[in-house]
């Protein structure tokens, strides 16, 4: 039996994984190490592999077939637009793709007018304005704390994830627009679902019995 490769985005998304993998036997005791700083784990007696990796770089593990299963936010998945299969809702990390900005941004939004967004998620910015909304604007690719950018006038809106609300709220920014709702996804590789088609369907399966909220 060969190994089949599960990519894992590093961080509370991983952990959350291995919990749920973990309530069906799946267990990778090295990876539970807090000082840590491995980066690949295996499981000799199930003949599985873990990498853990760049939540953005997951969907090219996946694509590239050097990972045949990977676990990310529908975020990265939509912006990475790789050529992978999304077969299942972990019914986790759930938080919403969002227009925010000041509540004075309202009216530029309703009339169309020619704004610059800033956002983390360029391609879901542009294809949100483009191709749904049907409205030109400038988009500005930026690394984080994107909150900031209508604060100091970078940007009259942006597009980021909203979870709690608490950053916006804090920042004096609201919800103007909802782009899509998001949670974390098991991805997997074309090929590896035609070759490894019985035992990534067994993990598919098992995995629908402890999602939560099913
Ligand atoms: C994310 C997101 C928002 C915040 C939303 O940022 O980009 O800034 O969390 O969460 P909330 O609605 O619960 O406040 P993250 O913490 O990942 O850092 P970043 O801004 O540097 O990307």
């Amino acid at each position: 039996m060969r190994y089949l490769t599960i990519a894992l985005a590093k961080g509370r998304l991983a952990r959350k994984t291995m919990e749920m993998l973990e309530s069906l036997g799946i267990t990778c005791e090295e990876m539970k190490d807090k000082d840590t700083r491995k980066l690949i784990f295996t499981n000799e007696e199930l003949k599985l592999k873990f990498f853990l990796s760049k939540a953005g770089d997951v969907p090219t593990y996946v694509e590239y077939g050097v990972a045949d299963i990977g676990v990310v936010g529908k975020d990265t998945i939509l912006e990475e637009n790789r050529n992978i299969l999304e077969v299942l809702d972990l019914n986790m990390g759930k938080c919403r793709m969002c227009v925010c900005g000041p509540s004075s941004a309202e009216e530029l939004l309703k009339h169309h007018e020619y704004i610059r967004v800033a956002s983390k998620y360029p391609n879901i910015a542009k294809n949100y304005f483009y191709n749904k909304k049907h409205q030109t604007v400038e988009i500005i690719k930026l690394n984080g704390s994107v909150e900031l950018a209508p604060i100091v006038g970078l940007s009259e809106v942006i597009v980021d994830i909203v979870e709690t609300g608490s950053t916006l709220r804090e920042n004096g920014l609201d919800v103007l627009e909802e782009i899509v709702p998001l949670s974390a996804r098991m991805v997997v590789n074309p090929v590896s679902m035609k070759m490894e088609n019985e035992r990534i369907m067994k993990l598919i399966n098992d995995l629908k019995g402890v999602i939560k909220g099913n």
